[in-house]
């Protein structure tokens, strides 16, 4: 999961303060120690001095053998944990590591031992013949001589512990200063960037369904007002595009219908040139359209199919275009062969309109191949049977039917309602579905009705 930007902000400023803190601790510490010992240091200088300033003072005095009251007094000092005066002229004394050191350099030696919290100082004692007290009268030793030195060990606890506790303190303020920064930001960020990126979605939204701009005033950043502004163009940028594709739908739709009733004229048409030319009732083609469509859509169909057999149908018998006018036209009943010849326009008017991609013209082609079909499988050309015979080609045979028997021709009148209402019994189940049966004497009144007001 991904984290917020607060989170992302608050964990990277956490790591830099904390880096930041170590660094700070660990500078400062190493200032602090370095400033600590030279404290201490300075201490143990001014005790050396003091005991060299006793000594001298005994030593001018005459009272050397009374040394031991005044070093017992230094000794007694705070911090002071032990003196030793060791003289360092003498030819049997063998010197440690610390007066080595002082003997080699002429100079003080600090040993820093932390863990028992002592610091160990060594300081020489010079040989001078200089001033009111000449050294060499005494020892047998050179100027600036090392005659002796003065080892102290001081105990550095208490003033480590005054330290530290200054130490704890400082980094206390830090870490409540880092805590109060970040407790700060942390509003900071709700304020300036978390709220005003979830609002500034919704104000888009919302720009964006009533057509206007973004209401920009409420960002107090400089950031989201540039995003809000650049959402608003988009936003517009969007609705003009919008409006353009509805424009160029509208365009469009005006010439799929453009194109869609040419389509439906010209079957029309083809479908009108062959009922003149066989004489038969004038607008059959148009009345088999309007019940093809009311049968189908009392059938269940879906709007598809009810707009396509709607298209399709006018040109069921498209196929007597190329039957002769002697058959075609002949006033008497027509021989066995000529009735033959007749019925070859079902499949002539399949041949003709088969080859075509387009949806109607295929439809087309089925309904002129399987209207002359029989529920019972009596029917021609191909002697097909129930559910085999396509709903277009079972419903165009019964609208056929329907219309030739309410309609008078040239042969014979129109049959009154009741006998038509008889054949479709009688022809249930036996040349039409009986569903299409059902639906015809359901809707009986209102399909004669349609036939007659188109007639
Ligand atoms: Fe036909
Ligand atoms: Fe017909």
């Amino acid at each position: 999961m991904k984290k917020t930007i607060k989170t992302i902000t608050i964990i990277r400023l956490i790591q830099i303060f904390a880096l930041a803190i170590l660094v700070v601790i660990i500078t400062i510490g190493l200032g602090y120690r370095a400033f600590f010992q030279s404290v201490m240091e300075k201490e143990a200088f001014t005790v050396s001095s003091a005991i060299k300033a006793g000594l001298t003072s005994h030593m001018k005095a005459g009272i050397m053998d009374r040394r031991d009251y005044f070093l017992d007094e230094i000794k007694e000092l705070e911090d002071i944990k032990n003196i030793q005066i060791i003289h360092t002229n003498n030819r049997d004394f063998k010197p440690a590591k610390n007066i080595l050191e002082v003997l080699k350099t002429k100079k003080e030696f600090f040993e820093w031992d932390d863990i028992n919290g002592e610091l160990k100082a060594t300081m020489p004692y010079i040989a001078n013949s200089k001033g009111t007290l000449n050294c060499l009268s005494c020892h047998d030793a050179q100027d600036g001589d090392v005659i002796g030195v003065i080892e102290m060990t001081i105990d550095i606890n208490a003033s480590q512990e005054l330290v530290m506790s200054y130490g704890y303190i400082f980094i206390a303020i830090l870490c409540l200063l880092s805590f109060i920064i970040l407790a700060n930001l942390s509003g900071l960020i709700n304020r300036y960037i978390s709220k005003p990126l979830s609002k500034v979605i919704d104000h888009g939204q919302k720009a964006y369904g009533s057509y206007g701009d973004i209401n920009n005033v409420e960002y107090e950043s400089k950031e989201l007002e540039i995003i809000s502004n650049n959402i608003s163009s988009f936003s517009k940028d969007i609705l003009l595009k919008n409006k353009e594709i509805s424009q160029h739908n509208l365009t469009l739709q005006d010439l799929n219908e453009e194109i869609e009733n040419t389509l439906k004229d010209t079957m029309m048409a083809m479908g009108e040139i062959e009922e003149i030319r066989s004489e038969e009732t004038r607008h059959h083609t148009e009345r088999v359209s309007k019940l093809s469509a009311l049968f189908a859509a009392a059938y269940g169909l879906s709007e598809d199919d009810i707009k396509l057999i709607a298209l399709a149908s006018p040109m069921h018998d498209i196929g007597k275009i190329a039957i002769g006018d002697d058959i075609l036209k002949k006033p008497g009943k027509l021989t066995t062969d000529e009735y033959n010849i007749m019925k070859t326009h079902a499949k002539l008017g399949y041949n003709v309109l088969k080859h075509s991609k387009r949806k109607a013209l295929r439809a087309a082609a089925e309904i002129a191949y399987t209207h002359h079909e029989k529920w019972d499988g009596t029917g021609y050309p191909r002697k097909l049977k129930g559910f085999d015979i396509p709903i277009f080609g079972r419903i165009v045979a019964i609208v056929d039917v329907l219309d030739a028997l309410l309609c008078k021709r040239v042969y014979k009148e129109a049959w009154s309602h009741d006998r038509v209402k008889a054949l479709l019994k009688e022809e249930r189940g036996k040349h039409f579905e009986e569903k299409l049966v059902d639906i015809a004497l359901e809707q009986f009144d209102t399909y004669a009705g349609l036939v007659k007001k188109l007639s």
